[in-house]
């Protein structure tokens, strides 16, 4: 729980720091120690903790403070190996100075930064146009904003979503208290949140052991009245499978069932339009009425910008949008928070007019030829794979071990082993229904060239023969013994089977407040099933 985070009763606080020294027997400090003169590992501040729970009375030199927090930063894991997450690690220093330049720009103040709100513009534009969005003389405008991510966007086309059901149903004057949405189980978790911050239920089709998307049938088949739409996603967390978009269209259509398709393409929108362009999932499909992206996986910007694009205003009813005069500047402002940085949306603009769709579909092809070789590799070793090859889902490779009952190790060990080598591979569980099924799963980002591919599967193998010497005391002996001196070593929560997890949890910076343990909303407090990493 690292984003809700406790405030510690003074009791819980640790002793202050000259109390501690006080504690042990050591040599006395220097008297004439100088802050503001002497070397940063020479001064006092190295010798005591840094402020934890109350803010200093007193400055700190920017020279100490500086270096004792990237002395801290140093202690997480490499971005770079983080093979976990779908995130960009790398942009152009072209860019990045560019980015910099920026920190000091709300992006919100469009009177002040006109060409910020242009670049925006043109950004949504392009990704728009990129997903057939009509743009005839005869279409109405498709709509689109930038967000913190692809969860900001998921949450505003759901409100949209539901907004137009209920308007329907008020138009009707029918019951509109019970709005549900259609998804398949391994919905990442934003889409839980969302239906539960608006009040929308989870209209669930579960995965099985064998088939880790929605089957379209079953999913149109739970369309009801209450149905505010279906969630298509154009690459699953879980496995980077492709959801049949257009079948689901078709069924749609031919049983002439008035309800819309919202395509999360968190990760495949910017991968499909350039690997499978032929692949019929966006705006092309009369069904397919929003969509989300995240600009900050495969749009290669650092963390921090996603889409959201509608069709037209049909499906952005005008009571959702503000229209604010802003600092001098009439504006719609359709978003969940107010203020934001504007680094992120220049650093889209950048990588959309630099890489141009050539750009992006090198990179691409390089990723997704990359990802066959390491799943032949896998392969090789025995691996069973679960993810699709030849650029019919995402590139990442998801897997487990084969089925063999003899064996003393699990997805988990692996992980904890490869991490160890300093690779952030996770293990987590898959989707309900699928009997607990753990599995593994890298991603291919711009960044893992062949090389690294390499490297990482001479690891592997290594790990393999590593675990298969070890018997079942010794095994057991390093599961529960998890690296209490260091709980990074493990990198991720999620990457962790049970008996890690209590060890993980047990370290003070894992607490959970007793109010949000045991939860049994979510998909994961209900079933067990974890999430993977983003
Ligand atoms: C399919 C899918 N949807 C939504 C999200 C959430 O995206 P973001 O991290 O941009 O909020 C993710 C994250 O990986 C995802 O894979």
């Amino acid at each position: 729980m690292v984003h809700l985070s406790m405030v510690k009763k003074d009791q819980d606080v640790r002793p202050p720091p000259s109390r501690k020294l006080n504690d042990i027997e050591t040599i006395p400090a220097l008297e004439e120690a100088d802050t503001y003169t002497s070397n940063v590992y020479g001064s006092h501040f190295a010798a005591e903790h840094l402020p934890q729970h109350e803010m200093p009375e007193q400055e700190m030199p920017r020279q100490i403070a500086a270096r004792m927090i990237k002395d801290g930063l140093s202690l997480d894991g490499n971005p770079r190996l983080n093979l976990a997450s779908f995130c960009s690690t790398y942009m152009e220093e072209e860019i990045e100075e560019i980015m910099a330049d920026s920190f000091n720009k709300n992006f919100i103040d469009y009177e002040e930064y006109p060409h910020t709100v242009e670049m925006h513009n043109r950004c949504v534009n392009m990704i728009a146009r990129l997903y057939h969005a009509p743009t005839g003389s005869d279409s109405d405008n498709a709509m689109g904003t930038s967000t913190i991510g692809s969860s900001e966007a998921i949450m505003l086309c759901t409100l949209a979503m539901k907004k137009r059901w209920q308007n329907k149903r008020k138009a009707e004057g029918k019951d509109y208290s019970n709005p549900n949405l259609v998804m398949s189980s391994a919905v990442q978790v934003c889409w839980e949140k969302a239906c539960r911050y608006f009040d929308v239920e989870e209209n669930f089709v579960y995965c099985t052991r064998t088939r880790f998307v929605m089957d379209p049938k079953e999913a149109v088949d739970r369309v009801d009245e209450n149905t505010i739409g279906i969630c298509a996603i154009l690459g699953t967390t879980y496995t980077g499978e492709y959801e049949d978009v257009k079948a689901m269209n078709d069924l749609l259509v031919e049983r002439n069932i008035d309800c819309p398709i919202h395509v999360d393409a968190a990760s495949g929108g910017f991968v499909a339009p350039f690997i499978k362009p032929e692949l019929e999932w966006d705006f092309r499909l009369p069904k397919v009425v929003s969509i989300n992206v995240s600009g900050h996986k495969y749009g290669l910007v650092y963390p921090g910008v996603g889409w959201a694009i509608w069709r037209s205003p049909e499906y952005l009813d005008q009571s959702l949008v503000f229209n604010i005069n802003y600092l001098g500047a009439d504006q719609s402002s359709f978003t969940l928070n107010f203020s934001k940085g504007a680094s992120h949306v220049i650093g889209q603009y950048y990588q959309l007019i630099r890489l141009g769709k050539h750009g992006y579909r090198s990179i691409m092809t390089n990723l997704t030829r990359v990802s066959d070789y390491m799943a032949s590799e896998l392969q090789k070793m025995g691996m069973v794979l679960m993810s699709q090859t030849r650029g019919r889902g995402l590139p990442l490779v998801a897997f487990h071990l084969p089925k063999n009952p003899d064996r003393v190790y699990d997805e988990f060990a692996i992980a904890h082993q490869l991490r160890e080598r300093g690779w952030i591979v996770p293990a987590y569980t898959m989707a309900p229904h699928c009997e607990q099924m753990r599995m593994m799963r890298v991603v291919i980002r711009e960044d893992f060239s062949m090389d690294r591919c390499d490297s990482l599967m001479a690891d592997f193998k290594l790990v393999i023969e590593t675990l298969d010497s070890m018997d079942q005391t010794m095994i057991a002996k390093y599961q529960t013994y998890v690296s209490p001196s260091d709980p990074n070593a493990f990198g991720l929560l999620s990457s962790l089977s049970p008996s890690h997890m209590k060890s993980q949890r047990d370290h003070p910076r894992h607490q959970i407040h007793a109010s949000y343990k045991n939860e049994k909303h979510s998909l994961q407090g209900k079933t067990g099933k974890t999430h993977g990493v983003c």
